[in-house]
Formats: structure tokens, sequence, C-alpha cells
């Protein structure tokens, strides 16, 4: 068993994490994460602490499936691409998605928390694991900057602040030849909202990013590609696996657009 002392933003991602074990244990799994469950399974943590249960991992699981299939479909276009999944936490996405020897995979996240990946999950000859901050930008020299990028980072932008997120943007699109960026961002009242998101406020972290408008990265270099708010994630299919109260609060929050988009998923181009 590997014990685990994360604290603040670090923490959460044991958050995340639980709530992919927990999809993968219910009846109709979304993301069907066995590398997941196997994890915390080998984690002495007291994960229940969280605030995740099996209702609210939904929210987990509806974030991560379209970011999967987004994904999916630009390695499909590019199986000559560089992956940086930045602010990985424990997630294996690198697993779920499988994608060919051909295209390689960098895992970015702050040194404890890679040090923990490479225990629970071994490695493959096109991944590797970085360990720094994604703000300490030297992390970027490692990588090389003369194919396509896929840049995915989710659950990641909220935690930075305005201005080390723009620097990061402009560092990744002058970086590359082209690429795409996936992630999730928070709305302003989202980021004020922060102390009724459960696993944020027990993990003891701070949000500061907010971002009301997606156009507005279009001034570092980006193109919007497609924004989804969160009454918006799931695919009727991937609705039909949710439980009953869980499609209900989904339909009231398409009611509600400043609630839904508090939390949004964002596609560019660059
Ligand atoms: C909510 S968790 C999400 C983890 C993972 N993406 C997932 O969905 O399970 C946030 C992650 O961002 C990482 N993080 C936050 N700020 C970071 C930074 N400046 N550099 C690298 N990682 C960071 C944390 O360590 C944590 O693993």
């Amino acid at each position: 068993m590997e014990k685990v002392r994360f604290t603040e933003e670090k923490a959460t991602n044991l958050a995340t994490l639980y709530g992919r074990a927990l999809d993968y244990r219910s009846a109709a799994p979304i993301l069907g994460d066995k590398a997941a469950d196997d994890a915390v399974r080998q984690i002495d943590y007291d994960f229940a602490k969280l605030g995740i249960n099996r209702d609210s991992a939904a929210s987990v699981t509806l974030r991560a499936k379209p970011i999967d299939d987004w994904a999916a479909e630009y390695l499909a276009r590019h199986p000559d691409a560089i992956v940086l999944h930045l602010g990985c936490g424990l997630d294996t996405r690198f697993q779920r998605l499988a994608p060919p020897d051909t295209v390689h995979w960098y895992d970015v996240d702050y040194p404890e928390v890679v040090e923990l990946r490479e225990k629970l999950y071994g490695d493959a000859p096109n991944h590797t694991n970085l360990g720094s901050s994604v703000t300490d930008f030297g992390w970027l020299d490692q990588v090389p900057s003369d194919r396509p990028a896929l840049v995915v980072a989710e659950g990641l932008t909220m935690y930075l602040t305005a201005e080390d997120g723009t620097e990061l943007v402009r560092r990744l699109v002058a970086k590359f030849p082209s690429g795409e960026l996936i992630c999730d961002v928070f709305s302003k009242l989202g980021i004020k909202a922060q102390k009724l998101n459960t696993p944020v406020r027990r993990a003891k972290a701070t949000l500061h990013w907010g971002i009301d408008d997606p156009h507005e990265l279009e001034r570092y270099g980006l193109d919007l590609v497609s924004s989804l708010d969160a009454a918006h994630w799931s695919t009727p299919e991937v609705a039909a696996r949710l439980r009953p109260v869980t499609r209900f609060q989904l339909r009231l929050l398409k009611y509600v657009p400043p609630l839904a988009r508090m939390a949004r998923l964002v596609r560019y181009r660059f």
C-alpha cells in the first residue's frame, strides 16, 4: 500500500481518481477505468473524506468523457503527435486512450505527484512523467518542438493565476508548429463560489483563474473550436447511464445558464 500526504491542490487529484474508481464499480460505468480502481486499492488513504460519492462521481466522469473523446479524435488525425497532459494528477488517461507507439505522451504534475504515479503505474516506451510545476517553464525544454501537440489540462486552469495561465498558453503556442488545447475553465462566479465545491474545500485548495468568455484566450494565439457548459457534457448515450437524480439535476442546470457556465469544457486550435 502507498501512503499519500498530498495537501491543497495536490490532494484534489485523489478526489477525481476516486470518482473514476466509483464509476468503474458502478452498474453502468461511463469511463470504465479499471486502472483508476486498481490505483485506489493500492493507496492507503481515507478517500471517503473527500466528499465524493457515487452521485458526485458523475461530475468527474462527465467532464472526463468529452475530453477523452476530443483527445482520441485528435490522435486519430495526428498519430505523430506529442501529448502534454498537464496537471495530470493520478489520471490514467494514457491507459484509457492507449495511443499508438508513434504518439509520445508526457504526464506533467508536481514532483511528489509524479513520484506516486511512478510507483502506481510503471511506464511505457512512449510515455514520460515530468515532475514540475507547469509554470516553472523549464520542463518545456525537455519536450520536442517539431511535432503537432495535443495539450490536455483537466482540472488545472482554475488553480493557476491568470498571469501564470496566460503565460503558459503563450509559451505552448510559441513552441509547437500546430496543436490543440483541451481544458476546462471556471467562470468568475465559479471561482467566487469555490467554498461550495466540496473536494476543493476539503483539500483546502484555492482557486484563482476565472474565465467568463472562452474567446478571451484567443488573444494569446488560440482559436476556439468548441465550448460546452456543464449542462451539455453528456451525450444521450452517456446520460442514459446516469442515475435518475443526476439526470434530473442536469435537466435543471440547463435552465440556469450562469450556473451551467460556472464550468466549461473548451477546445482550441493553434
Ligand atoms: C483537480 S486535480 C486534477 C487531476 C487530473 N487532471 C484529474 O482529472 O484527475 C488538479 C491537479 O493539478 C495539479 N496542479 C495544480 N497546479 C499545478 C501546477 N502549477 N503545476 C503542476 N500541476 C499542478 C495538482 O497537483 C493536481 O494533481
